[in-house]
């Protein structure tokens, strides 16, 4: 390369980083490091994590080190001279049992975790999640609340082509719904995940774990949210054309909102079967294919 090439790249890569720099701070939710989540697990989680990065970045600084410093030590201006062995047991157990002791280290905080994660007995509340291309359907197993959750409106509107309405403009772009899945803080919830087309995935980051949602399969899942708040996600499986619009919400309230709010869906459930069931008269029928 020449020398003015040279110059070319390195003014290139300049500023290139200097514009990244500058744009970092305008990135306002720019974060490098996984959530901690809303719950003991995804806690527990993020915990995980830190101490199998920190186990990684030990092990990479020691091995890295220790090359470092032999070539340094043993190079050739230095008059080394190689050694000839071929074979050395000692060596082959070492590099064996460390690693293996290594690996046993962090399965067993790892497996303890999982076990937790999967035991999803003794649920206060029982929620059934189905995935449709593309919206969700959520059903209260104890309470006969069932309704369906999709992408909405604003953001609908926003993304179609010429449709004139900047995202920018739209509060939580992408990941906003009709209907959020409402749940009461402190208690343990049960998820019951399916599909009825083709498989997607449940995931709220917040709560430290995805689930798949596979027609013909029913897959388990629990969280405990700790605290009140409105917690989001989205399909993590490729499912479609719209898997990029199949947004989750999770409006997480107290135990009295939540009663609250289950007595109004049962009402108002209750309301439209007496609305079905009712038998309409001839004038009432003609108005309302009028409407
Ligand atoms: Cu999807």
């Amino acid at each position: 390369m020449s020398h003015s090439n040279w110059k070319r790249l390195w003014l290139g890569l300049l500023g290139t980083g200097l514009g990244l720099g500058l744009a970092a701070p305008a990135m306002a939710d720019w974060a490098l490091n996984m959530p901690r989540g809303a719950t003991a697990i995804s806690n527990e989680v993020y915990d995980l994590h830190m101490l199998i990065l920190g186990i990684c970045c030990l092990i990479a600084i020691v091995v890295f080190g220790v090359m470092i410093v032999s070539i340094f030590l043993h190079r050739k201006s230095r008059g080394v001279e190689p050694a000839q062995f071929h074979h050395s047991t000692k060596a082959e157990i070492i590099w064996t049992v460390i690693p293996i002791l290594i690996l046993v280290g962090m399965a067993v905080p790892a497996a303890e975790t999982l076990v937790r994660m999967e035991d999803t007995r003794n649920a206060d509340i029982t929620v059934k999640v189905t995935g449709y291309q593309w919206k969700w359907r959520y059903d209260y197993l104890d309470d006969e609340i069932g309704f369906y959750s999709t992408l909405d409106r604003a953001s609908n509107a926003a993304r179609r082509l010429n449709s004139g309405i900047q995202p920018a403009g739209v509060d939580n772009y992408l990941l906003d719904v009709d209907n959020p899945l409402v749940l009461p803080v402190g208690r343990k919830i049960e998820f019951l995940i399916t599909a009825d087309d083709v498989i997607h995935s449940w995931w709220v980051p917040d709560f430290g774990w995805k689930r798949d949602a596979i027609p013909g399969f029913v897959n388990q899942a629990w969280t405990l949210i700790e605290e009140p708040g409105t917690y989001r996600g989205q399909c993590a499986e490729l499912c479609g054309k719209d898997h990029g619009f199949l947004p989750i919400v999770v409006n997480a309230v107290t135990e009295e909102e939540y009663a609250a709010w289950v007595s109004t869906q049962v009402a108002s459930a209750e309301d439209q079967q007496d609305e079905n069931q009712r038998l309409w008269t001839r004038a009432e029928l003609m108005q309302h294919g009028q409407g």
